[in-house]
């Protein structure tokens, strides 16, 4: 019997159907007191002193990257290996995006290549903690020390990303999670960014707000709400909304027991991996801890890497035939895979405008090719997570 399982699903029960209409009851459906109870939950989880909630992640970034200063002529190294946001955000305001190759063991950027890409123009580096594991912040923070460069973090996938204890996102001016239905919480579309800065957080919930000194919910019950408030800075409108912060406040409930079964499920997962050599699970570095947003394994890792080293993009081409006839096959027996995220270097856009060529960065772009995501999400059953392994045993 086929069984159908997909890449992720979100936990949604009681809690979220009786929260998510409570702001139907009142009425008050823009940004308001939900919001900001998600916000509040989520420092409490992340120990952030400051906590902005907006409309995405890549709100979010963007935002921030005003908020460091971001012009034309600008430069900010990123990983090739991310999600295309990360560089867009930069792009945007005119910067450029310098993309850097990441490292095959974590699929974070290589903290060993980072220097030489540094120039008179590079103004900040954006980490991605990718897939959830954090990026090597004691490295970036030295060479961001060392050229006085700003930090903006990508802990889009970065829930429960820790080092040492401290969570992803609070290494340097700031970092943004976010909520979309892929990642462990969700708010449909939703981020949050995470600070220990006040002038970055007054600053971003104001830039989330067309540029607005005082929300409306603070406006409409203070005296003298038939004023408009004062707009000071070039705003645009990223809010969050109330129906979102309701969903919000109902999963931040959730984030520990999601976590905790996300662990159980990836030390499982690494157990029954043993036997399958064709696909390498994630690396945890000591003193990580792993947010688990995707479970993402290395296609034939021997032989990938074989062929990063000796820059051969033929064998990587095979390989990839080889990874996508395999997904392909899993997915007639109705297991979804992912490919991990994609290079951004090879994407049009980037193609396009700076004339790329897949082996200029060509760690990030094997691990376009020949990375599987699996099927992982807490209420994964014990019979999916057998058929799950039976299905990928038979090759
Ligand atoms: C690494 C990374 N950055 C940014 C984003 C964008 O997040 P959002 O969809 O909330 O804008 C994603 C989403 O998949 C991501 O994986």
């Amino acid at each position: 019997m086929i069984m159908k399982i997909p890449i992720c699903k979100p936990v949604f029960d009681k809690a979220e159907y009786r929260l998510i209409t409570k702001p139907l009851d009142t009425g008050w459906v823009v940004q308001g007191p939900y919001v900001r109870l998600f916000e509040e939950k989520l420092a409490r989880f992340t120990r952030a002193k400051y906590t902005v909630a907006v409309s995405s992640s890549t709100s979010g970034q963007f935002i921030m990257s005003r908020i460091i200063g971001l012009t034309p002529g600008d430069e900010v190294i990123v990983p090739a290996f991310t999600w295309i946001s990360t560089a867009n955000s930069i792009e945007f305001l005119g910067a450029r995006a310098v993309f850097c190759d990441i490292d095959i063991e974590t699929f974070n950027i290589d903290v060993k290549q980072i220097e030489q890409k540094i120039t008179r123009k590079t103004k900040a580096i954006y980490p991605v903690h990718l897939f959830g594991l954090p990026a090597n912040m004691s490295e970036i923070m030295k060479l961001a020390r060392k050229y006085d460069l700003k930090l903006v973090e990508d802990c889009a996938c970065g829930l429960g990303g820790k080092i040492d204890g401290k969570h992803c996102g609070l290494f340097g001016q700031g970092g943004i999670l976010s909520f979309h239905p892929r990642k462990s919480i969700t708010t449909g579309e939703g981020g949050m960014i995470l600070t220990n800065n006040s002038r970055i957080a007054r600053l971003a919930a104001s830039l989330r707000d067309h540029g607005a000194m005082k929300t409306d919910f603070a406006r409409h019950h203070s005296k003298g709400s038939f004023l408009l408030t004062e707009y000071e800075y070039l705003g645009y409108n990223m809010r969050m909304t109330d129906f979102q912060g309701a969903l919000g406040v109902a999963q931040a409930d959730k984030i520990a027991w999601i976590l905790k079964t996300k662990h159980a499920l990836a030390e499982e997962y690494g157990r029954r991996l043993g036997e399958i050599s064709w696909l390498k699970p994630p690396y945890v570095p000591d003193g990580y801890d792993h947010g688990y947003q995707t479970y993402c394994t290395l296609f034939k890792p021997e032989e990938t890497i074989k062929a990063i080293v000796k820059n051969d993009l033929k064998k990587i081409h095979a390989l990839h035939a080889e990874r996508n006839s395999i997904m392909a096959k899993l997915e007639s027996v109705g297991i979804a895979t992912r490919q991990g995220t994609h290079a951004v270097h090879v994407q049009k856009l980037y193609r396009n405008k700076y004339g790329f060529k897949p082996m200029d960065f060509p760690v990030s772009y094997a691990a376009d090719k020949l990375t599987v995501a699996l099927p992982f999400y807490p209420t994964i059953s014990e019979s999916e997570r057998d058929y799950l392994f039976k299905q990928l045993g038979k090759f």
